[in-house]
């Protein structure tokens, strides 16, 4: 019986190539992104063009560790890459049909120890090391101790926004977290402790640490230390319904003096500004104060974000929409047109009543 000939295939080469285009540009993507700087203000395109969630380019020790197991396994892998390829292009090449063969097959050989004592035992050991290298990997960003000025955060995953809370300091807010730099020189570290309030999140900062799944009625932990200052950007990595794909995350690290700032008039109660005395009442009248909390004021609801510092934030709607009036007038028209499916309801007011409430909450700074 003539075989078939395997030489001629074109699947092999062409295969690689998509392989090497899909690497090449995976990396050329990598080298190309840096945190976003702070002070531009964000464009709908700008947010999602200047996400960077690829774990190669690490800012942060634990995301370090999976870089490098990332690293290894990748280099083990392409060693065995060529073990098989080379081999196999040489035979294809070599041992090819010939004229002079007729079609006759060689000699098939049944059974050999020692061949296959090599192919179960070598496999065997790299998937040994593999495991190892992995397990110190998790074990080594898991035992880490933290100091004892480690900044902690409560992060609740909800359908489809995060919630993050600062016991020590005593607030709450929303969809950006930030984080200290180093502190005297040493990095400062946040620890996580994640909860979920519905269904099960994963909590993934490709730049800052591994991922880990948010699920109720459990708590989990991550920490991480951000080492450059800047925006950094990451997902939501466990199907979680509709809005799972826009369940953005936006961390930003900045000085220490920045951080204690922002702390600060997080801590603060919303002012209120009798100028704005009718977006006041209408928020507090309409169902909106029965599922946001405005600290200061009557709203006290748990259920969507804090708006009690809303204008500090750059995003709305967990990191997908840039925090402008023009955006938020749309948000609260119809906020099922921007995120489809998200929980907070079309709360059918007019546009004058929309503007009124949007230039309330444009107050709170
Ligand atoms: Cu939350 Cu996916």
């Amino acid at each position: 019986m003539p075989l078939p000939a395997a030489s001629k295939c074109p699947a092999v080469p062409l295969l690689l190539l998509v392989l090497f285009l899909v690497f090449s540009g995976g990396l050329q993507r990598a080298s190309a992104q840096t945190p976003e700087a702070d002070g531009d203000a964000p464009t709908m395109r700008s947010l999602s063009e200047d996400r960077n969630t690829l774990i190669l380019q690490p800012e942060s020790p634990p995301a370090r560790t999976v870089a490098d197991v990332f690293y290894l396994v990748l280099g083990i892998v392409f060693v065995i890459f060529l073990l098989v390829f080379v081999p196999l292009t040489w035979m294809l090449f070599r041992f090819r049909m010939r004229k002079e063969d007729e079609g006759i097959e060689p000699p098939q050989i049944y059974g050999s120890n020692p061949i296959e004592l090599a192919w179960t035992v070598g496999p065997g050991m790299i998937v040994l090391v593999l495991f190892l290298v992995t397990a110190r990997s998790i074990f080594e960003i898991e035992a880490a101790v933290p100091p004892a000025d480690a900044v902690r955060v409560r992060v609740i995953g909800h359908q489809w926004w995060w919630e993050y809370e600062y016991p020590e300091y005593g607030f709450i807010t929303a969809n950006e977290l930030h984080a200290p730099l180093a502190k005297d020189g040493s990095p400062r570290p946040v620890y996580v402790d994640l909860e979920s309030a519905d269904v099960i999140h994963s909590f993934w900062l490709p730049q800052l640490s591994g991922k880990t799944d948010v699920i109720p009625g459990r708590v989990n932990h991550l920490w991480f230390a951000a080492e450059r200052p800047g925006w950094y950007t990451g997902q939501c990595a466990e199907y979680c319904g509709t809005q799972h794909a826009h369940m953005w995350l936006r961390v930003k690290a900045e000085s220490e003096q920045d951080f204690k700032a922002w702390v600060a008039n997080e801590q603060r109660d919303a002012v209120f500004d009798t100028a704005h005395r009718e977006g006041h009442k209408l928020f507090m009248d309409n169902a909106c104060a029965n599922c946001h909390t405005i600290r200061g004021t009557t709203a006290a609801g748990k259920f969507a974000p804090d708006l009690t510092h809303l204008m500090s934030r750059k995003t709305i709607a967990s990191g997908i929409i840039p925090n402008t009036r023009e955006y938020l007038l749309q948000w609260i028209r119809d906020p099922q047109t921007l995120k489809v499916g998200c929980n907070m309801p079309d709360m059918k007011l007019t546009n004058a009543e929309v503007r009124k409430i949007v230039d309330y909450l444009l107050t709170l700074k």
